[in-house]
This record gives structure tokens, C-alpha cells and sequence, in this order.
């Protein structure tokens, strides 16, 4: 088709909105997926999304579609619909002219809908919006799409209403993005630029680099470079996404791809880099590349010390597919060999352990996650710091800054107060506060990164009831006036348990923290204190009493199935202990100061 009959968009929504559903309906009614070869969900082709509900990897469909006689090529960019993504989002963005935004007819406007919106304005896409699950009877969408003109300004007189479910108003979206949506700009006589919107690792290929072509044209064997990471290859193989990879021998400005060039590791192909032509560059990269910073690290340990090279290999198998996934070796007294591991948020370092230990069969232990600490030392030098046990010590720092970010909450008004309190008790400052609709507010405060590491999303949905949502966004670092929580068992130091908290708080934590693990590690034959001290003060202690444990004492008779039942279930039991000195501490207690009332 000519470049005028191309449309480039994506689907922006909130989590649960309806995003994979309309996805797949439109896949079928442009016949680009039939129904049977249609597994569930066909964008979302990680198990592991599957299961979690969410999309974390970002793809692409090529559809065909006859409007009135006239053929059109129509390219969706999966978005992936997290927070921690929210640079791969802004990617899979510039590489759109245009958003279909999903709105939950009966839920409304939500954090992330809003966040995705202000992404795809920053981008210049054309936005349609889209309420979604008018079958349910709870739906409002003349309620919501006044909240959408409120909130958003977008003019919502010709917004679509369809039930990605019952497949309703799915042709009028179709034709919505052909007229609606602009066309690529013809630049396919620059010199080629591409942009990259996705990778993966393919052990056999290499890795597979999805692109959208914005100036010039690509051709199967051309020697391609990469602008940002440097590097140049052959690419052996090019082609369309329809949504199974299909060979082509060119493509031209407006046109969405993949391309295998022998790339070796995910790194060397990040999202945001720009394609281009190597001996024929490009003036210019493509605006908007960054690098992945880590915002949260933890330690991960094998249980059993053996499996130490294997989580080495499994680490450096999954970073080929994950750029921003970092980790060095670190070696602790208490736990033995592991690996310090750097995540761009929660979800993603969720995803990092379920994914070692579903795919490569690793039982670990992981410490609590810390946010980097920027340490102004007494000599000049500034440290960063993730890793609470190295923190330098009081003599040798000036002062500590830690990252900031700022949350906005969005929630029914009845619910504002016990919002602002959780707010408050973060350590965090209000910003401001406005009514979006007559029952919705949005509540914005600056807080520490570390005070939202942890339960902070749990707390704002049972303190809401459920129906607040939330966004984040990184703002910077300031100085705080924090101090290290050590904790003692059994008179050893036990690095992983060590925190950095704000002084003020300091001997609470110290309470709660003792208390909880208390409570998690198991009484052993002999009496084990446990002690919270900040340098050589102890501030906080419990004891644990000593206890002659013998699960069969509870087995009368000789039912020896039970008793083997019984004797599994305590081997278990103990798979995630990890030993430190003569204590078996189990890995909720590495986790403890992370769920302190
Ligand atoms: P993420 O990928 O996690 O961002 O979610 P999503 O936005 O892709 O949502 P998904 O398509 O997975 O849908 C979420 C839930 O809503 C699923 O249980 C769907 O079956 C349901 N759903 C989607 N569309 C409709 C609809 O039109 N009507 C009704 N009743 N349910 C729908």
C-alpha cells in the first residue's frame, strides 16, 4: 500500500482496562489472527504476563483492513502498561502517530490512563478515545466521557463505545484510525533512521530488534549502525510482523519491522536507539534515547551455596534479554556468595525472581530492596551507595541524599484523608490537591523513593478500599537526614538485615523490626537475642526462648503417611532458610522491614 494508506498507533490504557481484549478483537476482524490459532491473548505472549495479567514486553501486529474499497496497512505497538516500563512506553509512543486510549466505561479515568495520556501528547500522536466494557451493567460512558474532557480536554463527542468482550464498536475503532489517525510523513529519500521499540534474545538468531523506519529505507543485507550504542552490523534478515514474523527485502519510512543481525546481547540493540546506515549516517539520532538507570537493588542468594554459578549463568542469560537488568557479585559473612541486582522498580524485580526461579529452577533468598544512596564523604568524594551494609560510616560522611519521586493519587473524595495521612507518614510533602471531577481528587506529594520501595501501593489500595490508583515519577535527589539500622541474632551482625532509615523514625523501626522477626524466625534449641543498634548503640531488643522442636511429637499412633507428610512439610519448610551462625532465618524475615504496622 502507499505510504498514505499506513497508520502507525498504539493502545494506551489503565491496568485491567481492556487493552489485551481489544487488542486480539481487532487482530481477528482484520483477519490478521483466526480465532482458533488465537491463544489467549495473542500480544501478551509471556507466560508469565499471562498469569500476571499485565504486559511487560512490548510488540507489534501488521493488519490488513478495506475501508470503502481501499486497502490500508494498520501497525499496533503493544505498550507495556507499567509504571517501571514508562520509558519503553514513551518509545512505543514516538514510534505512533496516533493512541487509541481505552477507557473502563464503568471505572473511569485512572492514574495511568492519565499518565499514558500526558506521554502521548509530549509524543504529538492524535488521540481517540475509546470506552470500553459497555456491556457491564455498571457502565457510565456519558459519565466518563465527561470526565475525559474534564480531566484530559480531549473532546469526546465522536468517542467511540465498544465491548472489547462482546466484540461491539470494534469496526468503528478500525475506521476511526484511518480517518483520524494521520498518515507517516514520506521521508523515505533521507538518509534511513529507525527507531528501536523493542528487543528480544532469540538463541538461535540472535536478537530480534523491533523498529519503526522514520526517514529512509532499510534493505535485507544492508550494514546498519547504531547510533547511540555504536555498533554495526549486517542485517541478515528484515521483515513485517503480521503478527508472525514474515521476510521482507525492504522497508520504507512509515513502515514497522523486525530485523536479525547476528546482535549478540539486548544491550547492543536498546530501546530508543536509532537505526541508521553505517558509512551513510544520519546527521542526527532520533531525540528521546536514555539509558536504563536501576532504581531498586537487592541481594539474591542460593539457598543452597552450589547453586552459586548457576544463578550466574541464569543472571547473565536473562540480562541478553533484559538491557536493564545490572548485577555484580556480593559476597556477605551471612549469607555467602550471591549477587547484588539492579531493577528499574518493584514489578520488575518481581518479575526478575519469579523468572530465575520458574525458568532455571534456582530456590533463593532475596533482601529487602534498597534505593541508591548518594554518599557525600568527609574527603570530597561522592559514593553511591546501594547496598545498606556498605554504607561508609558516620566519621568518613558529610551528609546522605536519597531519590525522590512524586506520586499522584487519584481517589474518590470520601477516601483523601486516609490518603494524605499515608502520605504524611512516609516522610512525604504535600504538593497539591484538586477536585478532577465532583467526586475525584488528585493528591500529589514529593516522598522518598525508599518510603514507596515495600508496601506503600498495598497501603493505598486497602486504605481506599481499592479505588484509588496511583503514578509515579522520579524527581531527583535531596539530602535526608538518614542513619543505618543494624540488626544483631544471636550477637552476629547480619548484613542483609541492615537498613538506612530517616533518624526520626529510627527507633520505632528498631521496635517494630525486632518485634517482626521475633515473630519469623523459628525458636531454636537455645535462647537467641536480637538486637537493632545504630553503630554500637543498641536501641531495640527482643529475645527468643528456646524450644525443643519435634514435629512428631504431634503424631499419636503410627501413622507413618502422616508422618512422612509431616516430615516433607518440615523440609520444606526449611528449603529458604539460610543459617546465620547457629540460627536458621527464613526469607520472610529478610523481607520483615518491608511489612512493619
Ligand atoms: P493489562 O495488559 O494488564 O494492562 O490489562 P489490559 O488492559 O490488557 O486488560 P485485559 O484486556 O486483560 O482485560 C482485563 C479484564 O477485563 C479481563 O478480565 C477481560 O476479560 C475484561 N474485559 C475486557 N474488555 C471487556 C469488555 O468489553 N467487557 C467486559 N465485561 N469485560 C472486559
Amino acid at each position: 500500500v502507499p505510504i498514505s494508506n499506513i497508520r502507525n498507533f498504539c493502545i494506551i490504557a489503565h491496568i485491567d482496562h481492556g487493552k489485551s481484549t481489544l487488542a486480539d478483537k481487532l487482530l481477528q476482524l482484520t483477519g490478521t489472527v483466526h480465532k482458533r490459532e488465537m491463544k489467549e491473548q495473542f500480544l501478551d505472549n509471556m507466560d508469565l504476563e499471562r498469569e500476571r495479567g499485565i504486559t511487560i514486553k512490548l510488540q507489534a501486529a501488521r493488519m490488513r483492513y478495506v475501508l470503502d474499497g481501499e486497502p490500508f496497512c494498520l501497525n499496533l505497538i503493544d505498550t507495556p502498561g507499567h509504571v517501571d516500563f514508562s520509558y519503553e512506553v514513551s518509545r512505543s509512543l514516538a514510534a505512533c502517530e496516533g493512541a487509541l486510549l481505552v477507557v473502563d466505561a464503568s471505572q473511569g479515568v485512572e492514574a495511568q490512563t492519565l499518565a499514558n495520556v500526558y506521554l502521548a501528547l509530549e509524543n504529538n500522536l492524535e488521540i481517540i478515545p475509546v470506552l470500553n466494557k459497555i456491556d457491564l451493567p455498571g457502565a457510565e460512558p456519558d459519565r466518563v466521557c465527561q470526565e475525559i474532557e474534564e480531566i484530559i480536554g480531549l473532546d469526546c463527542s465522536e468517542a467511540i463505545r465498544c465491548s472489547a468482550k462482546e466484540g461491539i464498536g470494534i469496526a468503528e475503532i478500525l475506521s476511526a484510525i484511518i480517518k483520524k489517525i494521520p498518515p507517516p510523513k514520506d521521508t523515505a529519500r533521507n538518509p534511513l533512521r529507525a527507531l528501536i521499540f523493542d528487543s528480544y534474545y532469540d538463541p538461535y538468531r540472535g536478537v530480534i530488534v523491533y523498529f519503526r523506519v522514520i526517514d529512509g529505507t532499510i534493505k535485507k543485507g544492508d550494514r546498519i549502525y547504531f547510533m547511540a550504542s555504536g555498533t554495526d552490523h549486517i542485517a541478515d534478515e528484515i521483515g513485517v510482523l503480521s503478527p508472525n514474523q514474515l521476510e521482507v527485502d525492504e522497508l520504507f519510512a512509515g513502515e514497522v519491522g523486525y530485523l536479525s543481525a547476528s546482535i549478540k546481547s539486548v544491550a547492543d540493540a536498546r530501546v530508543g536507539d536509532t537505526i541508521t546506515h553505517f558509512g551513510k549516517q544520519a546527521e542526527s539520532a532520533l531525540p528521546g534515547y536514555e539509558e536504563a538507570t536501576p532504581m531498586v537493588f537487592c541481594g539474591l542468594f542460593p539457598v543452597d551455596a552450589d547453586q552459586f554459578p548457576e544463578l550466574r549463568d541464569a543472571l547473565e542469560k536473562l540480562q541478553l534479554n533484559d538491557a536493564a537488568l545490572k548485577f555484580e557479585p556480593e559476597t556477605s559473612s551471612a549469607m555467602g556468595f550471591g549477587f547484588r541486582c539492579g531493577f528499574l522498580g518493584l514489578l520488575h524485580m518481581e518479575i526478575v525472581q519469579e523468572r530465575l526461579e520458574r525458568e532455571y529452577d534456582l530456590t533463593l533468598i532475596t533482601t529487602a530492596p534498597s534505593v541508591v544512596y548518594r554518599v557525600h564523604c568527609a574527603n570530597g568524594e561522592i559514593v553511591e551507595c546501594s547496598n545498606p551494609s556498605s554504607l561508609p560510616e558516620p566519621g568518613k560522611r558529610r551528609f546522605i541524599e536519597e531519590p525522590f519521586v512524586k506520586i499522584e493519587m487519584l481517589s474518590p473524595k470520601e477516601y483523601i484523608g486516609p490518603l494524605m495521612e499515608l502520605g504524611q507518614e512516609r516522610r512525604g510533602v504535600f504538593k497539591e490537591m484538586n477536585y478532577i471531577t465532583e467526586n475525584r481528587a488528585s493528591i500529589i506529594y514529593e516522598l522518598p523513593l525508599a518510603e514507596m520501595v515495600g508496601d506503600f501501593f498495598d497501603q493505598l489500595k486497602s486504605r481506599s478500599k481499592g479505588y484509588a490508583s496511583m503514578e509515579y515519577s522520579f524527581v531527583g535527589y535531596s539530602e535526608s537526614d538518614l542513619v543505618k539500622l543494624d540488626i544483631q541474632i544471636n550477637g552476629e551482625p547480619v548484613e542483609p538485615l541492615a537498613t538506612i532509615v530517616h533518624k526520626d523514625k529510627a527507633y520505632a523501626v528498631g521496635r517494630a523490626l525486632t518485634q517482626k522477626l521475633k515473630e519469623l524466625i523459628p525458636r531454636q534449641m537455645f535462647k537467641v537475642p536480637i538486637q537493632a543498634c545504630i553503630g554500637a548503640k543498641v536501641i531495640a531488643s527482643e529475645s527468643l526462648s528456646a524450644i525443643r522442636k519435634d514435629v512428631l511429637a504431634k503424631c499419636y499412633g503410627g501413622d507413618i503417611t502422616r508422618k512422612k507428610k509431616l516430615l516433607r512439610k518440615q523440609a520444606e519448610g526449611k528449603k529458604r532458610m539460610k543459617a546465620i551462625g547457629r540460627v536458621e532465618v527464613p526469607q520472610e524475615a529478610f523481607m520483615a522491614v518491608l511489612r512493619l504496622e
